[in-house]
């Protein structure tokens, strides 16, 4: 059995995952739940897009058996007091910029695993640290299925898809393609010999400078496997970009896997 853990307002990227899982599993569960634990208090919990009816029949068209969408009270009970955390991995990137994120998301999807017992579960690299982070749980607290990787889909235009996508100003969505644009310029560089991660992120920030509506909240490359900080690029790493659309309190995220 497989599970697809989601917040609902489904695009080309959850089916994607829900496809995947399709082909491997014999009965496919999908969740869809907007989990209020992984939103920092001046987040978007509130604005974040919602429409089950949509999703519904989206997955009813993509095959899938069941469709859970608990309500917050059945998910976190009057009392609920207890927390999954993961150390180390979660202190860069999204971690520095959203104190209490991940443990939101570990608890969570704990729980999602402990209601469904799935033998699969899939995760988008799109959310890089996300999917190491859940990584790292199920392996040390022997949890007692697998983790499936899935790549990320994108816009014709390059926008990694998102349910906050919809959310973008018609001036910021044109402005929103810079994100894997900038990506895509630093992966080549490596890959024409650069080693230099001051270099990098500084031919990073130029291709975003394009993006004049979107503020960077973070540009950095880790290493793939701990997402730790490198000081020189080497050997498998991610080079992973957040910019925070203003205008309309938008934030996306995005990466890119190069190997030096
Ligand atoms: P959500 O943002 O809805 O994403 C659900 C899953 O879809 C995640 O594994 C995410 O990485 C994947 N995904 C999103 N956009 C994608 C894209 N463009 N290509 C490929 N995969 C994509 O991530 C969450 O929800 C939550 O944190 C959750 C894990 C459900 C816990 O609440």
């Amino acid at each position: 059995m497989a599970l697809v853990p989601t917040m609902g307002a489904l695009h080309e990227g959850h089916l994607s995952l829900i496809r995947a899982a399709r082909v491997e599993n014999d009965v496919v569960v999908v969740s869809a739940f907007v989990n209020p634990m992984q939103f920092g208090p001046r987040e978007d919990l509130e604005r974040y897009p919602r429409d089950l009816g949509r999703d519904r029949r989206l997955c009813e068209g993509a095959g899938v058996d069941l469709l859970f969408s608990p309500t917050a009270e059945e998910m976190y009970p009057r009392g609920f007091s207890t927390w999954v955390e993961v150390e180390g991995l979660t202190d860069g990137l999204c971690g520095r910029h959203r104190p209490g994120h991940f443990r939101g998301v570990c608890t969570v999807v704990t729980k999602l695993f402990n209601i469904c017992s799935p033998d699969r579960a899939y995760f988008g690299e799109k959310d890089a640290q996300q999917l190491a982070v859940v990584a790292r749980m199920v392996r040390d607290l022997d949890m007692r299925l697998a983790i499936v990787p899935c790549p990320t889909v994108r816009e014709a235009d390059g926008l990694a898809m998102s349910s906050r996508n919809a959310r973008l100003t018609p001036e910021e969505r044109a402005q929103a393609p810079s994100v894997y644009r900038a990506l895509s310029a630093a992966k080549k560089l490596v890959e024409t010999g650069e080693r230099s991660v001051v270099a990098v992120r500084d031919a990073i920030r130029t291709v975003l400078a394009e993006a004049d509506l979107g503020e960077i909240d973070y540009v950095e490359i880790v290493r793939a496997d701990d997402m730790a900080q490198v000081s020189v690029v080497e050997g498998s790493c991610l080079i992973a970009v957040a910019v925070n659309f203003g205008g309309s309190g938008t934030r996306l995220i995005d990466n890119i896997r190069v190997s030096a």
